[in-house]
């Protein structure tokens, strides 16, 4: 078995994708994060019952600290810790546990568009607005500043003929769906390598 634990702040698109896309396969989505209980996401990982963790900065009775978290992702043996639309800052100490194991999704073609304050709508507003003739979708390791860790995968759409950011936003939403799965099957099958400043999917 290969462990994921999922990252969740919102519709839960691309978690529904990696549910689609391993449904017959080693690797499992064993827990789902969120740090909104009431989100669609969780919403969909409750109805295939998968377990839902809260964290928060403080304990409270729904939400635990990443301090616990820790503990419990150690617990659960997890393979590889996935951000799929997860929008809060995951801290350094927790990083520092999961070394080259976090990775995220961006929607756009970083290091363009990202940092703090551009997720989900705002980066295809930016990208749309910057007159830019191709967008796409990001697959990168976590570090301590946002959107700036190693990038692992890419792919890239042409944009010169969209009338809106939110079609940008639909046709970038279709290869994030693609491209996330492709990534995880490549660290699945050890075929992600970190050679010196890059990083390689081997065939
Ligand atoms: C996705 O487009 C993802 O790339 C983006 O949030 C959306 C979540 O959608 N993430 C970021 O902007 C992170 N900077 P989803 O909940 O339907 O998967």
């Amino acid at each position: 078995m290969f462990n994921l634990a999922v990252f969740v702040s919102g519709r839960g698109s691309n978690l529904e994708s990696i549910l689609n896309y391993f449904s017959e396969s080693s690797i499992t989505v064993k827990v789902v994060i969120s740090n909104k209980p009431d989100c669609y996401a969780v919403k969909l990982a409750a109805e295939n019952n998968i377990e839902c963790i809260f964290v928060g900065k403080a304990e409270t009775p729904k939400f635990i600290d990443f301090e616990r978290l820790i503990e419990k992702l150690k617990i659960l043996k997890i393979d590889l810790i996935v951000l799929a639309g997860y929008l809060k800052k995951i801290p350094d100490e927790f990083i520092d546990q999961f070394p080259n194991k976090i990775i995220n999704i961006h929607p756009a073609l970083l290091p363009s568009f990202g940092g703090k304050g551009m997720y989900g709508a705002n980066v295809h507003k930016a990208v749309f607005n910057s007159s830019a003739k191709v967008s796409g979708a990001t697959v990168h390791f976590v570090n301590s500043s946002y959107d700036e860790g190693k990038i692992i995968a890419q792919r890239v759409i042409d944009i010169s003929k969209v009338r809106s950011p939110e079609e940008i936003a639909e046709k970038v939403l279709k290869i994030e769906h693609e491209l996330l799965p492709f990534v995880i099957k490549k660290f699945e099958e050890g075929k992600v390598q970190l050679l010196g400043s890059r990083v390689y999917l081997k065939n």
